[in-house]
């Protein structure tokens, strides 16, 4: 498997889609795919932050970048929590909770391809693209086991991101 970090980041782009197309099927199990996105949401995003963002930052892409991809990522997280704190996983708050998140994903997905991530197949050279995905690995994995998505640790992370938004 590739160690690239940009072949990384677009292996958990693709499996948000996945997870978010299921989390639309009234048939699936959403309970199980709900749990399964937040933890990858959260460990991928913290993963970006500690080992991908303040290296591109250094060597390939704009510092306003960079900042407002944190803010899309302090919005995508308020979006998770309130839509793990919907309790009927059939109501009509269900779905509104999962389209307000879908957007904000969505928006942040495309433009992080559009920019931080163009900035890195142009700037950063394959043999530091895979330094930088094995590290991304690591700490994404490594938040994995902590059980990251659980919604005490997904309301701490709000807590300490809010200002971004303010
Ligand atoms: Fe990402
Ligand atoms: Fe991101």
């Amino acid at each position: 498997m590739s160690d690239d970090v940009v072949e990384l980041i677009l292996n958990d782009h693709r499996k948000f889609e996945e997870l978010m197309r299921g989390l639309r099927d009234s048939t699936s199990d959403r309970a199980g795919l709900r749990d399964e996105l937040a933890q990858l949401l959260v460990a991928h995003g913290e993963a970006e932050e500690r080992e991908v963002y303040p290296q591109l930052e250094k060597k390939a892409s704009d510092d306003e970048d960079v900042e407002h991809s944190e803010e899309e990522h302090a919005e995508i997280n308020k979006a998770l929590l309130e839509f793990l704190e919907v309790k009927d996983l059939d109501g009509d708050d269900y779905d509104e909770k999962l389209e307000e998140l879908a957007e904000v994903l969505n928006h942040h997905v495309n433009e992080e391809e559009q920019t931080l991530l163009n900035d890195a197949r142009e700037e950063v050279p394959s043999e530091e693209r895979a330094k930088l995905g094995a590290a991304f690995l690591v700490a994404r994995d490594t938040l994995l086991k902590t059980n990251c998505g659980r919604i005490e640790n997904v309301r701490l992370v709000v807590e300490k991101t809010k200002d971004r938004i303010d």
